[in-house]
């Protein structure tokens, strides 16, 4: 049977969202289907509802994306970060009059289902509008900090690794040419995957992360001079140190630059260190520290071919998830493998980690790369 169905990007963008577009019209488009771009997530209803858009500008071809001239043919698509279809990281759903036009939207478009790519927060909301509205959603994961649950991988995560570990690369040699401490915040609001696997990359000395190092206190600053004098003793001048976003300070808060407040933090003990005047604290007298931001470059650039690969899987299984009309799933990565998942059960799990302040799929402390991280001699409190 020939369906009518939407797709939409939701929430902070990363690398692979276009790669997941262009493989779901792929797809679609092989079965005869028709396809429409919903612009700016949920959001989209509402501006079709406000006529700010025309349904017949929002159909996906296959073909759309061609180049003109001697680059006829190359569809650049799934070398494209961001979202062609754009996206919004902030929900309005919890207006009742706004979220009644947003259904309504999705149902003058007659659509037969909806993939809804998104990151918990997106999936929350949506799933909620998708109850109310009865619509036809499969869901796919994508965000940079891996912290959907029931999915081993999301979108756009490998590339992220990539890119900090990159950095790491670049600021190496910066960092042991001053002998400096390079302290380097990326991403990951409450969750630790990419400071973790792009500090053990990236040859990191030091990564802290929220599930193992909730704050910054002064025995953890303490325990960090102690190592850094240790690498020096040992003749390393340079140290490289990496901060989750979602580390915390002293008193608990999260600070906007923490590999900032850690580079002070690190300055004042280790001067102290030195003042007692013990021989293995000597040489912190000339530590220097610098923070870098990696910032949003970490969720730009060209998406890796693993991302690449699973945006073209998740893809797929989405469209044969609505063929079979087994509608309400959330496509995963689990055991090397795609698979589907209740919307139910996931979102359940979602909306009680955001209840209680959590992350709803952090890194577990005992993990096998948690403990390869310390059999590399890298410290993690
Ligand atoms: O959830 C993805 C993410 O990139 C987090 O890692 C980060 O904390 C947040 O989004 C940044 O959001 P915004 O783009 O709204 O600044």
């Amino acid at each position: 049977m020939n369906k009518k169905i939407g797709i939409l990007t939701s929430g902070g963008d990363c690398p692979g969202l276009n790669a997941i577009i262009r493989a779901a019209v792929k797809c679609a488009s092989q079965k005869g289907w028709e396809v429409y771009g919903i612009p700016y997530g949920t959001d989209g209803f509402l501006r079709l509802k406000r006529g700010k858009c025309h349904s017949d500008d929002l159909i996906l071809k296959e073909h759309g994306y061609d180049l003109p001239g001697f680059l006829h043919g190359i569809d650049i698509l799934q070398f494209l970060s961001g979202s062609i279809l754009g996206s919004l990281s902030k929900g309005n759903s919890d207006d009742m009059a706004i979220a009644q036009t947003i259904i309504q939207g999705y149902r003058d478009l007659q659509l037969d289902a909806l993939i809804a790519v998104g990151g918990d927060g997106s999936l929350d909301i949506i799933y909620d509008l998708a109850q109310q509205g009865q619509w036809n959603i499969i869901a796919i994961p994508k965000t940079i900090d891996n912290d959907v649950p029931f999915t081993d991988r999301s979108i756009g995560f490998d590339t992220a690794v990539d890119k900090v570990t990159s950095a790491l690369y670049d600021l190496t040699f910066t960092a042991a040419s001053h002998d400096r401490t390079m302290i380097v915040q990326v991403m990951g609001r409450n969750a630790g995957h990419l400071a973790l696997r792009s500090g053990i990359a990236g040859g990191a000395d030091i990564i802290l992360i929220p599930e193992l190092t909730p704050k910054i206190d002064a025995t953890l600053v303490n325990d960090i001079c102690i190592r850094i004098a240790k690498l020096r003793r040992e003749g390393r001048k340079f140290a490289l140190i990496v901060v989750a976003e979602g580390v915390k300070n002293e008193a608990g808060q999260k600070e906007k630059y923490i590999s900032d407040y850690l580079a002070r933090q690190i300055d004042t003990t280790s001067h102290k260190l030195c003042l007692t005047g013990k021989p293995e604290f000597c040489d912190l007298a000339r530590i220097e520290t610098r923070g870098t931001v990696l910032g949003h470059v970490q969720r730009s650039g060209t998406p890796s071919s693993y991302d690449r690969l699973l945006a073209a899987s998740f893809a797929k299984k989405a469209v044969d998830l609505i063929a079979e009309e087994n509608y309400n799933q959330l496509v995963v990565w689990q055991n090397g493998e795609v698979q589907s998942c209740s919307l139910d059960i996931v979102v359940t799990h979602i909306k009680e980690a955001h209840r209680l302040g959590k992350c709803p799929s952090p890194v577990n402390p005992n993990s096998f790369l948690v403990q390869t991280a310390r059999s590399l001699g890298i410290y993690l409190s």
